[in-house]
């Protein structure tokens, strides 16, 4: 009843390797001249990466997996858009506490780069009441949790309601995690689909 859906799509390695070497070629331009990150702290670059010709083939991924979802869904829509796209990179110690994309229908993620320690992503169940009344449970079940956690890996692009609260733990790891994020919306929203309801 009401499924909560997250989309994971791994990209085949042939695939991702070309994808990465271009995406991080930009990233490293746009870093030259950022100071190295300290434990604890991240750092995300604007929000116009969709724009750029070195993010074109993710951008192709990304829009065939949202028509996909979109089509699963039984979504009637003109067309849809990236309204936004970034990268973030947390260093040992960084994490992302729980938050959502309003204004958007589709967010997703693509990882460029986990490790050990910094290879999960938590997605908060969306009924806010069942937070009212919660007893101990005697075992952690799919229908008793309130967050689930999904490993992903170098290549792994993830599709989610924009309305599902997320977060990432702390990087236990030495290295870097390093991910683009993304928001997608119908263009024409406010003329095609959100009349009124009266
Ligand atoms: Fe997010």
């Amino acid at each position: 009843m009401f499924p909560t859906l997250v989309w994971k799509i791994q990209l085949k390695a042939e695939v991702h390797e070309a994808i990465d070497a271009k995406i991080f070629a930009a990233l490293a331009a746009m870093r030259r001249n950022a100071p190295g990150l300290a434990p604890g702290q991240g750092w995300q670059s604007n929000q116009t990466l969709h724009e750029l010709e070195e993010f074109r083939d993710l951008i192709s991924c990304i829009n065939n997996a949202a028509k996909s979802v979109l089509k699963f869904l039984r979504v009637g829509y003109d067309a849809f858009e990236i309204t936004g796209c970034w990268a973030n990179v947390l260093a040992k110690g960084a994490a992302h506490k729980p938050h959502s994309h309003p204004n958007n229908f589709l967010s997703g993620v693509y990882y460029l780069r986990t490790h050990p320690g910094t290879d999960t992503i938590n997605f908060h169940d969306p009924r806010n009441q069942t937070g009212i009344i919660r007893p101990p449970v005697v075992e952690l079940t799919a229908e008793n949790t309130d967050q689930v956690v999904v490993t992903v890996k170098n290549g792994t692009l993830l599709i989610f309601p924009s309305y599902l609260q997320h977060s990432v733990d702390a990087n236990t790891s030495g290295e870097e995690r390093i991910s683009i994020s993304f928001n997608i919306m119908f263009s024409s929203f406010t003329e095609k689909l959100s009349k009124p309801l009266w």
